[in-house]
């Protein structure tokens, strides 16, 4: 066992070290001193990856082109508003559809992706600010600058239901695992509408709903 463990050790080692040379930031001193080959294969994924290199598989796990995720808005404390909500990928932008009930009719309300996949502060604060990850200021997902995670307001039709069917800034995506990937985020729905201007919020006022984004089965 301790043969396995050794060399299953050195594969995520080496794997470690091939992450951190993509990294020209990633500080030197943390390297190990055995160093692989610079160049030589590693196993695609540590997770799947047998103990012994040679019959590693070599085909990288990349994204599925069809990457989605799901939300499932629940009302924070004192509300009703809910609704399921799935990202997309339309023509390799990320986009958000489905449907929010509970809502005033005919209001218009701020739809934000958030920081933090953390709903469990009565009032969904817990989710953080807006998803900033470019660190741009607020604004219309329509134009530059906006947060990753600013969308289009959501109105509501004469029974209180939004039908959402909107795009979610450019730079974000689904399922990469870096900065940007939105899994893993939350999703707020707010009282007020969104000005598109106030910093950093946009001014929408209390939080209505909160979700946390997963990825799809
Ligand atoms: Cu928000
Ligand atoms: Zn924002």
């Amino acid at each position: 066992m301790r043969l396995i463990h050794t060399s299953l050790f050195a594969a995520i080692a080496a794997l470690g070290l091939a992450a951190c040379n993509q990294q020209p930031a990633a500080p030197a001193a943390e390297a190990p001193a055995t160093t692989p080959a610079e160049g030589s294969a590693a196993p695609a994924d540590p997770a799947t990856a047998p103990a012994d290199p040679a019959t590693a598989p070599a085909t990288a796990a990349a994204p599925a082109a069809d990457a989605s995720a799901t939300a499932e808005l629940a009302p924070t404390q004192g509300n009703e508003t809910k609704g399921s909500i799935t990202f997309k990928l339309v023509d390799g932008k990320v986009h958000a559809s489905g449907q929010i009930s509970g809502l005033k009719p005919g209001s218009e309300h701020g739809f934000h992706i958030h920081e933090k996949g953390d709903c469990s502060a009565p009032d969904g604060m817990s989710a953080g600010g807006h998803f900033n990850p470019g660190k741009q200021d607020h604004g219309n997902v329509a134009t530059d600058p906006h947060h990753g995670g600013d969308m289009p307001n959501i109105k509501a039709d004469d029974k209180g239901v939004a039908t959402i069917d909107g795009p979610v800034s450019s730079n974000v995506n689904i399922g990469k695992g870096d900065d940007f990937d939105i899994i893993g985020r939350g999703l707020i729905v707010h009282a007020d509408a969104d000005d598109y201007k106030t910093q950093p919020t946009g001014n929408a006022g209390a939080r209505l709903a909160c979700a946390v984004i997963k990825k799809a089965p």
